[in-house]
């Protein structure tokens, strides 16, 4: 039986790869619903992308929503300058034909969780946490039915990419991160300690594109764009990729490598904000609420990606 998950995003070039990678695995995870939220751009043009993300991976059938569109207490922090302005630059991929669904992304969260068999919904998020905490917040009694909540978010021996602390996705809603991790919900975090060492070198985008089909030109085209950022910024062979680790992890979990420990999110501070505090040697007794991965195997996690996105159109 295929693994039941609801992938939270902001499409954004990464969480679109990490779309088009769930979608191109029916025979281990079905994707129930797709839920966007306000971050790398702002919402209206995430659920476009998501749609259109959809689309292209020709599984017209999956289900967009749209949730937040802006933090719980903060003014959106957005990430043009990585992402270009639509959020998804690069390829030319045609305007979305599926509607976006009517209900909020929120509800939908909220009353999938409940309807379903506690232990059997695992939640992605590749974005700010909101959309999670806002359910939270409106049904807590879906911290026990979730089976996993796997995030791409935090960073702890790398630190930050949007301040020299923290991570984007936690950054842009701390208070929604939160919320999250202090839910009892069974977590693990993909964090940039992992997604730094997946480098998207010229001869891993070139395989994309040497697999002919549309989907690989695309994911050539996005991750062109993107990367010309990260490429300056960190002056590495390839740029991290971050958020297909998320369904990677689920795919083959033996790719990854990390522990179980406390991670505890600063929202205080103003130098620190957003910061995800590992205590990944135990020095604390404080709960270990989440595993926190710290190293993957980037050869294996490429070849799998290159292997499922050639069985899309
Ligand atoms: C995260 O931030 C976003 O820009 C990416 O899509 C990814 O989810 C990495 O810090
Ligand atoms: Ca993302």
């Amino acid at each position: 039986m295929p693994r039941k998950i609801i992938i939270d995003t902001d499409p954004g070039q990464d969480d679109a790869v990490a779309i088009l990678l769930a979608l191109a695995s029916p025979e281990e995870l079905d994707v129930l619903g797709i839920v966007a939220v306000a971050g790398n751009v702002g919402l209206h043009h995430n659920a476009n992308n998501a749609r259109k993300v959809v689309e292209l991976s020709g599984r017209l059938e999956i289900p967009v929503y749209a949730g937040c569109s802006r933090p719980m207490r903060r003014q959106l922090v957005t990430a043009e300058h990585v992402h270009g302005d639509t959020g998804l630059n690069g390829p030319d991929l045609p305007d979305p034909t599926i509607a976006l669904q009517a209900q909020h992304g929120v509800d939908y969260l909220v009353e999938t969780l409940m309807a379903a068999e506690p232990g059997t919904i695992t939640l992605c998020t590749l974005g700010p946490l909101t959309n999670i905490a806002m359910a939270l917040v409106k049904e807590p009694r879906i911290a026990e039915r979730v089976k996993e909540l796997v995030i791409m978010g935090g960073a702890y021996f790398e630190v930050g990419n949007i301040t020299p602390a923290a991570e984007f996705n936690i950054y842009v809603d701390p208070e929604a991160a939160d919320i999250v991790l202090r839910s009892g919900m069974p977590i693990t975090i993909l964090p940039l300690d992992v997604t730094h060492m997946m480098q998207s070198t010229p001869e891993r985008l070139a395989a994309f594109q040497a697999l002919g089909n549309r989907t690989g030109q695309a994911v050539y085209d996005m991750l062109s764009f993107s990367e010309g950022f990260d490429l300056q910024k960190y002056g590495w062979a390839g740029a991290p990729l971050h958020d297909p680790t998320v369904i990677a992890y689920l795919l083959q979990p033996e790719l990854f490598e990390g522990r179980r420990c406390n991670v505890t999110i600063e929202t205080a501070s103003e130098l620190t904000l957003g910061m995800t505090v590992a205590d990944y040697w135990h020095v604390t007794d404080k709960p270990h609420n989440a595993t926190f991965l710290r190293s993957g195997n980037a050869e294996g996690f490429y070849a799998l990606l290159t292997e499922r996105l050639a069985r899309l159109p």
